[in-house]
């Protein structure tokens, strides 16, 4: 995945703990096209490297745009998007990549949680902008914490978007069960946010009969996992006939990574999938949102930058 020089030319603080970051090329140059969905890799620092999902209008070729959530509970790549990158700085990232893309449909449903909203807005700019029937749900905690809020209320589509505040009367919350009730061959659902938002619209959704390739999410952050029953197991490289020892308290990218063996690796928790391995023999324990239940059920590969080994070892594809 090729790697850009950009400037941050403008950064915005569009909500409480959330700024936006506007990227463009040092030289003036169009950058990489991109669809709805799509997110870059931004290099924070050395070693530290985390996704953002593009939120301006896909058409757009002259800036990226991301939005950041400072994240008390994240490992410091939030925090130091919000306090280390200032206007004017010179930052790497990647090109766009998309895990999250549109699909063609006569009718669309986008519902974004929080910080959620970013992949989603672009999504609703490019419905808008392709004239294509689509409703849009909105939550956040209160007005304050909701970014871009004043952009999306003067917006062409501003009549289809539906805010909803936790904070707020009970009338204007969201009442997802009969929003879901009557899933329709040609309606298509796209949620992205917290991982409560997610499973709450997924499960509403399963139970009102949609199908699984209807529904359409996008994770932010690692799921949380109890890692008080996690023991240690092997590792063997297939390419070498190396074994090694994972003890209960390191990630199988980290030990393979201090012998010399180098898997590589991104978010480092499961979302980005830049570390999937094949598995050719041993059951992984998926600690993983990147890859689909059924992907997860054919064990032949994993996410090692989290995920572990259900037994004894595991023989690795490298
Ligand atoms: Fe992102 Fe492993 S590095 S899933």
């Amino acid at each position: 995945m090729s790697q850009l020089t950009v400037k941050v030319v403008n950064k915005v603080q569009e909500a409480e703990e959330i700024v936006s970051l506007e990227l463009a090329s040092v030289d003036g140059k169009p950058l990489p096209s991109f669809s709805a969905g799509a997110h870059i890799d931004v290099h924070i620092r050395d070693g530290l490297i985390r996704q953002y999902s593009l939120l301006n209008d896909s058409a757009e070729q002259h800036r990226y745009v991301i939005g950041v959530l400072r994240d008390p509970e994240s490992r410091g790549g939030s925090i130091a998007v919000h306090d280390d990158i200032n206007q004017g700085d010179t930052i790497q990232i990647s090109s766009p990549k998309n895990h999250f893309e549109l699909v063609q449909a006569k009718r669309t449903l986008l519902f974004a949680g929080g910080i959620g909203v970013t992949p989603i807005l672009c999504m609703a700019r490019r419905l808008s902008h392709i004239g294509a029937d689509f409703e849009m749900h909105y939550n956040s905690r209160s007005p304050e914490r909701m970014a871009f809020r004043e952009a999306i209320s003067n917006a062409a589509f501003a009549d289809k978007v539906h805010f909803h505040f936790d904070n707020g009367e009970d009338s204007q919350k969201l009442d997802l069960a009969p929003l879901l009730a009557n899933p329709q061959a040609d309606t298509h659902l796209y949620v992205c946010g917290p991982t409560g938002y997610i499973d709450f619209v997924v499960n509403t959704a399963k139970q009102a009969g949609w199908p699984s390739d209807h529904v359409h999410l996008e994770y932010f952050g690692a799921a949380e996992v109890d890692t008080s029953g996690d023991t240690s197991f092997e590792v063997k490289i297939a390419s070498t006939g190396q074994v090694f020892a994972i003890p209960a308290d390191k990630p199988i990218t980290q030990v393979l990574d201090e012998a010399g063996v180098f898997i590589p690796v991104s978010c480092e928790e499961g979302v980005c999938g830049t570390c999937l391995t094949r598995v050719l023999e041993g059951t992984p324990d998926h600690r993983d949102l990147y890859l689909t239940d059924a992907e997860h059920e054919a064990n032949d590969q994993f996410t090692p930058c989290c995920s572990r080994s259900k037994s004894p070892l595991l023989v690795l594809d490298i």
